[in-house]
């Protein structure tokens, strides 16, 4: 058929020249398919070349676009016929490196037949260009990943040709009105498409479309899911994904007359409620995703008859049912089960025979938060296809047994998180490229295990490793991404050859025994935004190459024996979080800190010996929420432009974006507070300057910190009044002024104080036995304050 002689086509030609009145159908029967012998029209093809001036194209895969034949130039495709333009290619196949950027010449309006646009992947950008709404011959036009911003332009809907539209991954918003028209439609991606304002018309456009088989509106930002329709339209729809968006419904009704779904994606919402038996009635389903929702109750019987189920992830939700083998007798070609609940809860089980044999062969496994110990599951025996294993939390003990080393697996995770496994951790485990093993929190000891170069997430705190770091650790597993050691006995120095890790962006290595200086290898590692070295007996100084880090976000060195002075970290301008807290550092405050921080949130420096006044620069710092400069040696005033401290007094509500992990000690109410999971102190806000030599007043600037949580200046030798408006400090939970050299009387402002629920104003002064009381503090006052509260 692609063979055809030069006669043919000039015949056909001919003919369409003489009689444009033929049509197509009967013309092309018979003739040559092959477009090479159907020459482009040179308007087009000027068209095109403008397309290419346009756009940026680094790898230059274009190359092709020159001659007079565009109809052979890579990406371009042309009716057979005509010679037009049909068909325009330029997906990007690779990583986003080997895309186009630049722009796209409206030049694009000249190819009047196009019927195939793709452009995804490439790094197009600018704000949405609205003549692609007037390319009406248009039926698949996938944008999908460029970088298009801004409105999607209503006049799409004149596309009425349209079967596949995909603008997904691109920032975008719109309120869906131009949909109406597409009623050809069979795909519709819009995903992380921010579709907050169509509320809750978003169903009703989809609902127009009765063409509809594949609708994907995942991380759209939808507010809300309609729990009724009066008429279904779209019952033609095999494909649903509605995950990531903000839905705290039940799962509606409506959904169950989609009778033709093969998959349905739910997962990441906040669905409350039960799972209704109705579920039953979509006989065709395929894939289930209802993962991290708030589903409660029990899973309904009518799932575990959904015979088709290849794919099933219920985890991360409230069940509160037990799971037995007889559960998974119809579910033969299950590949992939999730199941678990979230917050864990253990007293659930997942309770099988120790002969059972299941009827599937998984290749994906995770059972979070069901009690399945405290034997390792004998039923893994026959699962000889598995490539994810996770069993976290399981109440699983002992150890892991040979005969599940022998099934011999390549794995690309393997997590048993949160069990009571013990012993050694069995070496001969095989990894798939890029894989993730994570068996924190068990009793695993002896020396810290190393495995495959092919694992980027290790993580293993919270165990009894002990014994040092081994030396080796940067050659056996150089591709290293994530590794957190924490919470071990690991002792000895931490090896120069940990800088070979050079793609490493998460080390935490904090609470264990290790010594010795920390070595300068951190040029090496420039990928690092994470490190946590705190509470272990490292010494030394801080190498300065640790300030090359660029994209260095949390730096927690608390509770070692650093001395010296701290090298200039001017470069680390990404910091959210410098914790330099209980060590020996001395000299001045960097002034590195407060110059170029504008993401800072936490900085803490309690407990060494710094010297010198308090930075001015520090009170630029827009994003501080708890500043910690307690028991040093800081002079001079508190700076009057404290209360500059933009996110202190702002509001804002933002609510900061510190990182899931990691480990900050935070001192409150006069308690330490430990927080595992930072998100936590995003509620925090804190100034405490206790424990200095700080003197002068306490500035007026202070009280306009309106969102601030706790202000602690006590022991220093501050003196003159407290602020008369220090009722302001709406948010204040607890204050202490406490052994300063105040004088005056409470202000009457303080009754303002509605969260106050630790107040110190005692008046003794630090450093002298004798109590002096200049002052005449009204503590009839704080009584009165302190009994409002309780
Ligand atoms: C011309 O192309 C169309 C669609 O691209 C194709 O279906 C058809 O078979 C081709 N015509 C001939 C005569 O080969
Ligand atoms: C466009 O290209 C991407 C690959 O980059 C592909 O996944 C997608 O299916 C293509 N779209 C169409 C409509 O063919
Ligand atoms: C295209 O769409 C716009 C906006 O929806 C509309 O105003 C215009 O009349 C349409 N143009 C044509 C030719 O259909
Ligand atoms: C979506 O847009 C609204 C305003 O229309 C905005 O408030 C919201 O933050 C946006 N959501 C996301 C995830 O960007
Ligand atoms: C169903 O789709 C048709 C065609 O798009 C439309 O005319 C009709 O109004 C739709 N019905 C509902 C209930 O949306
Ligand atoms: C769903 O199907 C049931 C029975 O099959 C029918 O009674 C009901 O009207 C349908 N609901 C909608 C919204 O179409
Ligand atoms: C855990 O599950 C049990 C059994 O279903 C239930 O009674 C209990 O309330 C659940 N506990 C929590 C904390 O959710
Ligand atoms: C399951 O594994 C056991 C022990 O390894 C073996 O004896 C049995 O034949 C296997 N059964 C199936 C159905 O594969
Ligand atoms: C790494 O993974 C690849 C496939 O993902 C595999 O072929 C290779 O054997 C693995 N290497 C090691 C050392 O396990
Ligand atoms: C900080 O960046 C500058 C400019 O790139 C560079 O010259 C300097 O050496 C860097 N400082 C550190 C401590 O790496
Ligand atoms: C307490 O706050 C109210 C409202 O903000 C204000 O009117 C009042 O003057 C304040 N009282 C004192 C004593 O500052
Ligand atoms: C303390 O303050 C209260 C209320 O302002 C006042 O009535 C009382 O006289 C004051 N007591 C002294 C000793 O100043």
């Amino acid at each position: 058929m692609g063979h055809c002689s030069a006669s043919a086509s000039i015949q056909l030609v001919s003919l369409i020249i003489l009689s444009g009145i033929l049509s197509l159908e009967t013309i092309k029967f018979g003739f040559c398919s092959d477009d090479h012998n159907v020459r482009c029209i040179d308007i087009e093809r000027k068209a095109l070349l403008k397309l290419k001036q346009g756009l940026t194209d680094p790898f230059d895969r274009l190359s092709s676009w020159v001659g007079e034949d565009c109809c052979k130039w890579s990406g371009v495709g042309c009716n057979n016929i005509t010679g037009r333009v049909n068909k325009l290619d330029l997906r990007n196949r690779n990583d986003y490196s080997f895309g186009f950027g630049g722009e796209i010449n409206p030049s694009l309006l000249v190819l009047k037949d196009l019927d195939y646009l793709n452009l995804s992947m490439n790094s197009v950008g600018g704000v949405f260009p609205s003549f692609i709404g007037s390319l009406k011959k248009l039926k698949y036009l996938d944008l999908s990943g460029l970088s298009f911003v801004g409105v999607i332009p209503p006049n799409l809907g004149n596309l009425s040709r349209l079967l596949y539209l995909d603008l997904s991954h691109e920032n975008l918003e719109t309120d869906l009105q131009w949909l109406a028209t597409l009623s050809s439609l069979k795909y519709l991606n819009l995903g992380g498409v921010n579709l907050t304002k169509t509320t809750s018309y978003w169903l009703p456009a989809v609902n127009l479309l009765p063409s509809l088989v594949e609708l994907y509106l995942p991380y759209c930002s939808l507010p809300m899911l309609p729990l009724t329709l009066p008429s279904i339209n779209f019952t033609s729809l095999s494909v649903l994904d509605l995950s990531g968006n903000e839905f705290t419904s039940t799962i509606p009704h409506w959904l169950f007359n989609l009778t033709k779904l093969e998959k349905l994606d739910f997962s990441v919402n906040s669905l409350t409620g039960k799972l209704p038996d109705s579920l039953g009635y979509l006989k065709s389903l395929r894939y289930l995703h209802l993962s991290y929702n708030s589903l409660e109750g029990s899973i309904p019987k009518s799932l575990w008859e959904l015979s088709s189920l290849v794919s099933l992830h219920i985890s991360h939700n409230k069940w509160e049912c037990a799971i037995t083998e007889a559960h998974f007798v119809k579910l033969r070609g299950l590949k992939e089960v999730s199941i678990g609940n979230y917050p864990p809860n253990i007293s659930l089980v997942f309770n099988v025979s120790s002969d059972w044999i299941p009827p599937f062969k998984l290749r994906y496994l995770e059972i979070i938060s069901y009690q399945l110990g405290p034997k390792f599951p004998t039923w893994l025996r026959n699962q000889t296809e598995l490539t994810t294993v996770v069993l976290r939390n399981a109440g699983i003990s002992g150890t892991i047994p040979n005969w599940f080393l022998q099934l011999d697996l390549q794995l690309d995770e393997l997590n048993f998180a949160d069990n009571q496994l013990s012993g050694r951790v069995p070496n001969s485990l095989r990894f798939s490229h890029y894989s993730i093993v994570d068996l924190s929190s068990n009793l695993y000891e002896g020396p810290l295990p190393l495995w495959s170069s092919n694992i980027t997430d290790l993580y293993l705190r919270d165990n009894l490793f002990s014994g040092p770091i081994p030396h080796n650790i940067g050659q056996v597993m150089p591709n290293l991404i994530y590794l957190d050691i924490s919470t071990n006995s690991l002792s000895g120095s931490i090896p120069l050859f940990l800088g070979n890790l050079s793609q490493l962006q998460y080390i935490l290595i904090s609470n264990n025994l290790l010594s010795g200086e920390i070595p300068p290898f951190w040029n090496n590692i420039q990928s690092l935004g994470w490190i946590d070295l705190s509470n272990n007996s490292l010494s030394g100084t801080i190498p300065r190459s640790l300030g090359s880090l660029t994209l260095l976000r949390f730096l927690d060195l608390f509770s070692n024996n650093f001395s010296g002075e701290v090298p200039s970290l001017k470069n680390c301008t990404y910091l959210n979080i410098l914790d330099l807290g209980d060590n020996k550092f001395s000299g001045p405050i960097p002034a590195s800190i407060g110059e170029s921080m504008s993401s800072l949130q936490i900085l803490s420096l309690r407990s060494n010996s710094f010297t010198g006044s308090i930075p001015l620069k520090l009170c630029g710092l827009p994003a501080l929420r708890i500043l910690d400069f307690s028991h040093n040696n800081l002079s001079g005033n508190i700076p009057h432009c404290i209360g500059n401290l933009s996110d202190l007094k702002s509001e804002s509500t933002d609510e900061g974006n510190l990182g899931r992990l990691g480990r900050f000690e935070f001192v409150s109410k006069g308690k330490v507070f430990v927080y595992d999971h930072l998100y936590i102190l995003n509620l925090v806000t804190s100034i405490d300057l206790s424990d200095n030599k700080l003197s002068g007043e306490i500035p007026m600037g202070l009280t306009s910190l309106i969102k601030l949580g706790t202000l602690n200046l006590s022991m220093n030798h501050l003196t003159g009044n407290i602020p008369a408006n220090i009722g302001n400090l709406e948010s204040i939970e607890t204050l202490d002024l406490s052994m300063n050299k105040l004088s005056g009387s409470i202000p009457q402002s303080m009754v303002n104080l509605t969260f106050l629920n630790h107040l110190n104003m005692s008046y003794k002064v630090m450093g002298t036995s004798q109590p002096k009381s200049p002052n005449t503090l009204n503590n009839t006052h704080c009584a009165k304050i302190k009994r409002r509260d309780t």
